[in-house]
């Protein structure tokens, strides 16, 4: 069975498909087969991973029962497109609408070692579909004032979770993103974020950089378009696979990210 990640915010733009995106690439690079699953009907991560508009079949398919998950995977992702607000809505007067993503990845075959989930920037159906699917949930924050309430808003989500349907579900932690750590204003949201949250919030803070739409624009992984700025996201995953536990593949990592400093 993969190790499922959920990666949510209530609040758009903190950086989530970007986080989804390097860690699909990162965590590849060490060797880990990895899915991707694009849960939002903007459809960025799927921009980001340059699949064609029309793959077919989609995240959509699979909710409504017309595709096996296997069958949507194109190229690393499970691409999501402005169907699935459709797939939403008739997915909201079903019984069982909550577990329909955990029961369709349940038939994924065991090659895949890490499936990550893009979530919309909304805590509703899709949002809680994926936490009730994962077995761990990383909440993204931008390192802005009121980041908190965001962060907390998430948490109630991932509690609800717990309380009825995935009482397994942890939360791995907090990631900050997209931080200036030049401004007092980022320094300061970062601060409280650790005396609220202690070490659930990462070491690693992913620094501000314009390489991030520039990358997403070109859907090219940050670590391939700017190594300098993926440094940030090598850190991050060093965390993470401490946090999971995944000692060989750290290990692997502390070269590639050996190698990448040389470049
Ligand atoms: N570290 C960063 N520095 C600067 N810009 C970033 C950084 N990370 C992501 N961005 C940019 O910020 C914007 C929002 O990022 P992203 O799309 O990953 O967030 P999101 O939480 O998925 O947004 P949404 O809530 O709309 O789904 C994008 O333009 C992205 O390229
Ligand atoms: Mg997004």
């Amino acid at each position: 069975m993969p190790t499922t990640i959920a990666v949510l915010s209530q609040k758009g733009g903190t950086g989530k498909t970007t986080v989804v995106r390097t860690l699909a690439d990162v965590l590849s690079r060490v060797g880990l087969e990895v899915l991707a699953i694009d849960l939002d009907p903007q459809g960025n991560l799927s921009d980001y991973f340059d699949v064609s508009a029309d793959a077919d079949p989609t995240v959509a398919d699979v909710l409504a029962g017309r595709a096996r998950a296997e069958e949507a995977v194109h190229g690393g992702v499970m691409p999501a497109n402005l169907g699935l607000a459709e797939a939403e809505l008739m997915l909201a007067g079903k019984m069982g609408r909550e577990t329909t993503l955990r029961r369709a990845l349940s038939s994924l075959p065991d090659s895949f070692d890490v499936v990550l989930i893009d979530c919309p920037p909304s805590l509703g159906l899709l949002t809680v579909n994926a936490v009730v699917a994962a077995d761990y949930a990383l909440v993204t924050s931008a390192a802005q004032y009121f980041s908190m309430q965001g962060v907390e808003q998430a948490l109630e989500v991932i509690e609800l979770a717990r309380d009825s349907l995935n009482p397994g579900l942890e939360w791995l932690g907090v990631v900050v993103n997209i931080a200036n750590l030049r401004t007092t204003h980022s320094r300061e949201a970062i601060a409280q974020l650790r005396e609220r949250f202690g070490d659930k919030v990462f070491e690693t803070v992913i620094r501000q950089s314009i390489r991030y739409a520039e990358s997403a624009e070109r859907g090219i992984p940050i670590v391939d378009y700017s190594p300098r700025s993926g440094a940030d996201y090598l850190a991050l995953a060093d965390e993470l696979l401490d946090r999971l536990g995944r000692k060989r593949e750290r290990t692997k990592l502390g070269a590639l990210r050996a190698e990448l400093a040389a470049v």
